[in-house]
């Protein structure tokens, strides 16, 4: 059971992982290895731990101590008579780990974590009680953490604490769960709880008590997750990510079923903004990281022209420490995928404490950040386990482009015509991904033809500008290749001198249909490289003539209206970096050092 819910949770970390179980004759057995789970469950088959009915398990991304079998959780403490795992970084834990030396513990790992076990177990000593000596633990540490601990005296009892790093409890019949995010153990049960900042919670195979750290109690309330332990399962793909690129339409079906009524933008999470306030909005600061922040880079274009309000996008870990101007007029919107992402967490809560509104866009139910917002516009893309981010950034467009067209509305920047045709090409957007999908054999074909390059560079202008980031990242992220994205435009103030012969170049080129100016300028751009020997590959909508002399390869996609071209273009540049990856016989869903949901700053 503990594998099965780390196997679900993989993606949050891998590079070590460890169980922990009580066994029936009240003992504490333990096994950490470094590497993948398949390293861990490999260890277990040779050498079977006894049954036990409570356990706990962990897989890392290390922070604090390389990922070594040491280092893995869970760590020890009283002697080995508890274990304990930690997600999050104590940052105190320098002068703790001075305090408890001082009075004869000693250490095993370079671990932050091994301070909590061995102040925790040193507390138990103390109190004679996990739940008290868990509430003065946390009481000494700083930073961020999720902690779960067992203890060979009290079999059958769980405690765990949460400050800033996500925990949610499942509850059974006759079982109940502790884990990072539903995944975990949605295949036993769908009624969950998400826990509170700053608590402790105590489970048995019957019991939860919640409190916060004083030992007060908490009123929880449970909610249902909303999809099956099969929406997360590879069921039939080689891979996760082959899955979800292919899923890509129903991601952005879904997120737009239910919000476009009698063809007007319908948001009812939307209604704790009143219409005024969403009047006097005087400007939007989107903060994200990754391949969100693209998203809402792509998303400035739109809603800029659309609702006439000034839009900023910034990567949310500058955003916190600059001291930016923000005041009650001042929407900051957050986009996460996971809605736990660290650096964005703490940009939404210092907006708050700033007197900013905040919505957040997310993909995933109960999720921290959500819940430190003031609304929420879910992404309705499904579970997305491969740890580069594919479904849910079109997912993440769909939602900014409806929150911008509802803001249009109510702010009357757009005439009913105009409403009505975006909300048609955003309806259409589903089926032209489909029809994008089904070059996918070509591209293929190209990224096998390039599995040996060393560098690609990407380019675009306007929202293909975005793109071109978006997709240099997907080749970082999957292929292991030196890729950079630029605003064609800014190609010759200083890129163009990285061209040279055979340099791969990929070119979003904008519709002809779009601004006047804009087309021309990039076959301009295009032809420049091309002079200099660069091998052009472009993405062009389908008919545009114009690129045809001067690209190698000229991938297409359908027409659409040139706000809504980056939905369809970005999916060829996933499909090639997924190919080169598997060209390169690399692990597309796991990339080396990547975690899919770093809840560290
Ligand atoms: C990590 C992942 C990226 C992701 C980013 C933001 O770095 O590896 O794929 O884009 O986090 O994640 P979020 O869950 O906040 O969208």
């Amino acid at each position: 059971m503990l594998m099965g819910g780390l196997k679900r949770l993989e993606y949050r970390g891998y590079d070590s992982a460890g169980v922990a179980i009580v066994d029936d004759d009240g003992a504490i057995e333990t096994a950490k290895r470094a590497g993948k789970l398949k390293v861990l469950a490999d260890e277990l088959a040779a050498n079977p731990l006894h049954a036990g009915r409570t356990g706990i398990g962990h897989t890392r991304w290390a922070t604090h101590g390389g990922p070594t079998d040491r280092n893995a959780h869970p760590h020890l403490g009283d002697e080995g008579r508890l274990a304990l795992i930690h997600n999050g970084i104590i940052e105190n834990f320098s002068e703790l780990k001075q305090e408890l030396e001082a009075e004869g513990h000693t250490f095993e790992s370079e671990t932050d974590t091994e301070v909590a076990a061995v102040l925790l177990g040193r507390e138990v000593r103390r109190t004679g009680d996990l739940r008290e000596a868990f509430r003065a633990t946390v009481g000494r540490l700083e930073g961020a953490f999720t902690l779960l601990a067992v203890h060979r005296d009290a079999p059958g009892l769980v405690v765990g604490a949460r400050r800033n790093s996500p925990l949610v409890i499942g509850l059974g019949e006759g079982e109940n769960f502790f884990g990072s995010d539903v995944a975990a153990f949605v295949e036993y049960t769908k009624r969950a709880v998400a826990i509170g900042q700053d608590q402790i919670v105590a489970i048995t195979a019957d019991d939860v008590v919640v409190t916060d750290f004083d030992g007060v109690p908490v009123e929880v309330e449970p909610f249902e997750v909303a999809w099956d332990a099969s929406a997360a399962e590879k069921g039939g793909w080689s891979s996760f990510m082959r899955k979800e690129v292919s899923e890509q339409p129903e991601a952005v079906a879904n997120t737009i079923r239910g919000r476009i009524v009698e063809g007007e933008v319908h948001i009812p999470e939307l209604e704790s903004f009143g219409d005024d306030e969403l009047r006097g909005i005087r400007r939007i600061t989107i903060v994200a990281c990754g391949t969100a922040s693209y998203a809402g880079l792509v998303a400035k274009y739109a809603i800029e022209q659309w609702a006439r309000v000034p839009v900023e996008v910034e990567l949310s870990h500058e955003f916190r420490y600059r001291e930016p101007v923000i005041d009650d007029t001042t929407l900051v919107l957050s986009i996460s995928q996971s809605g736990e992402t660290m650096d964005t967490l703490m940009a939404v809560k210092y907006a708050r404490e700033q007197g900013a509104r905040t919505i957040s866009i997310c993909n995933t139910q109960g999720a921290t950040i959500p819940r430190e917002s003031d609304a929420v516009v879910y992404t309705h893309a499904g579970p997305e386990v491969a740890v580069a981010s594919t479904k849910a950034f079109v997912a993440q467009i769909t939602a900014l482009y409806l929150f911008g067209l509802h803001l249009a509305r109510v702010r009357g920047t757009l005439s009913r015509e105009a409403l009505t045709e975006a909300l048609t090409e955003l309806q259409e957007i589903p089926a032209k991904i489909e029809t994008v999908l089904g070059e996918s054999e070509r591209v293929a074909q190209l990224a096998h033809w390039m599995a040996d390059t060393r560098s690609v560079l990407f380019l675009g202008r306007h929202v293909g500008f975005p793109i071109a980031l978006e997709g240099a990242l997907k080749l970082k992220e999957l292929a292991y290749i030196h890729a950079e994205g630029f605003a064609a435009g800014e190609l010759k103030h200083g890129p163009i001198a990285l061209i040279e012969p055979g340099q791969p170049v990929f070119v979003v080129v904008p519709s002809p249909r779009g601004s006047a100016s804009l087309h021309p300028k990039v076959v301009s751009n295009i032809q420049e490289i091309r002079a200099r020997g660069a091998r052009v590959i472009a993405i062009a909508e389908a008919g545009d003539a114009a690129v045809l002399p001067f690209a190698d390869e000229v991938i297409r996609i359908p027409l659409a209206a040139p706000l809504f071209e980056p939905l369809l273009a970005v999916v060829p540049l996933q499909v090639f970096a997924m190919e080169l990856s598997q060209a390169k016989g690399l692990d597309v869903d796991q990339p080396r050092n990547l975690a899919k949901s770093v809840t560290v700053e």
